[in-house]
């Protein structure tokens, strides 16, 4: 049997991992390191444990840090791992510090990497994610996109071999978990929230936490929108508030509560009227449960989400925010995103 040594650190990797690790366990061995990138309960263990992720088989440890500290760290750290125990592949997830390490510790050693989730671009080098999805692409020996969008993206950059679209992990994971959500999930009777009437933000990127004019017009934009919110703050987040001094417990109808457990989030993301976020995976999530999506960025790597409204990139601007959670639109939803069934025709591709 072959084997495949696994990378994940953050969040929405561990998600991703879920379907992928079903698969995978039918046809490979695989080895799961976790390089500790993110470590609190409510961020890493909680994930595991509601998705039956496997356990890891090495935990790093490497916690947060610089880009550099943190990265180099986890390359050393994994190259090690990667000389013991001589896999036939290499997997990474999206575009994280933690793909980046492990990914350039494989190509080193020339183990093939596998990519999931290549050829996203946002086309904004300021952007950590896009400095490491394209170091991980390049490096990469296959690659598997969620989008047409993607392989292209890849083929405009001379990437053509071993270039499939699969379809999205995510919407895999979506599809085997909304019902079982349903079920389980009591977090809107937690919170006293009642099916679309509140709205649902996050926000961790980089580019707005880090920025306090950004994160001050954000602010203002959700104090002026009318009606119950909930915002489940990122750890990052909450860190960068409290540094700025900017106080969200003066925002009318807000429930601040800690980042949820991947069953709840689906259950707030369903029961939305709208949500507005900064992230990618939440972006998706919104559009495959055809909840209507305020983006505040400027670029979004899922375009496809754009069309007929049903996500609008509004940048930072308040007014912008306000005016586009109260436009009126009628959204048409298609299967952009395959079949669900990405986990299991990445693992075709493999056996193959
Ligand atoms: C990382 C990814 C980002 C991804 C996000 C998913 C990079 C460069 N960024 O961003 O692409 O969208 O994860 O959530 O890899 N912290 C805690 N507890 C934790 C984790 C983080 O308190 O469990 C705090 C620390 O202060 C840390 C900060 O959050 O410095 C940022 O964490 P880090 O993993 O560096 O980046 P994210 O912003 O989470
Ligand atoms: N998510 C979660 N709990 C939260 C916020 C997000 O389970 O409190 C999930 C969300 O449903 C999605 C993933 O985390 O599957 C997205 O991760 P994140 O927004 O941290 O990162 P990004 O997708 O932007 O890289």
């Amino acid at each position: 049997m072959k084997k495949i040594i696994t990378v994940l650190g953050a969040r929405p990797q561990f998600i991703k991992a879920a379907p992928v690790s079903r698969e995978i366990r039918k046809e490979f061995q695989e080895l799961i390191v976790h390089t500790g990138q993110h470590y609190d309960q409510n961020m890493s263990d909680i994930f595991f444990e509601e998705l039956s992720i496997p356990k890891p088989d090495y935990h790093l440890g490497i916690g947060s840090g610089s880009h550099g500290e943190q990265t180099g760290k986890m390359l050393a750290s994994i190259e090690e791992i990667l000389l013991k125990e001589k896999p036939d592949y290499l997997l990474v997830y999206g575009d994280t510090n933690s793909t980046l390490a492990g990914s350039l510790a494989a190509a080193k050693l020339h183990i093939p990497v596998l990519h999931i989730e290549a050829g996203l671009r946002s086309f904004n080098k300021k952007m950590p994610e896009e400095i490491n999805r394209i170091m991980t692409d390049h490096v990469s020996s296959y690659l598997f996109c969620p989008t047409e969008t993607a392989v292209q993206n890849l083929y405009k950059e001379n990437i053509k071999e071993n270039v499939w679209n699969v379809g999205d992990v995510m919407y895999d994971a979506v599809i085997y978990n909304k019902e079982i959500a349903e079920e389980r999930s009591t977090v809107l009777q937690d919170h006293q929230l009642s099916s679309k009437d509140y709205y649902l933000i996050t926000i961790h990127r980089a580019e707005n936490t880090d920025d306090f004019e950004k994160m001050t017009r954000i602010i203002d934009a959700f104090s002026q929108i009318k009606g119950p919110k909930v915002w489940p703050v990122h750890p990052r987040t909450k860190k960068k508030l409290h540094s700025f001094g900017l106080d969200i417990n003066k925002i009318p109808d807000l429930h601040i509560i800690e980042p949820v457990g991947y069953l709840d989030m689906l259950k707030l993301e369903n029961h939305a009227l709208k949500i507005l976020t900064d992230s990618g995976g939440v972006q998706k999530e919104a559009y495959f449960m055809e909840v209507p999506c305020v983006t505040l960025r400027e670029q979004t790597e899922w375009v496809e989400t754009l069309e007929s409204e049903a996500n609008i990139l509004v940048g930072t601007d308040t007014q912008k925010i306000v005016d586009a959670v109260y436009k009126s639109i009628s959204p048409n939803y298609e299967a952009y995103f395959g079949e669900a069934d990405a986990s299991r025709k990445i693992v075709e591709l493999l056996s193959k």
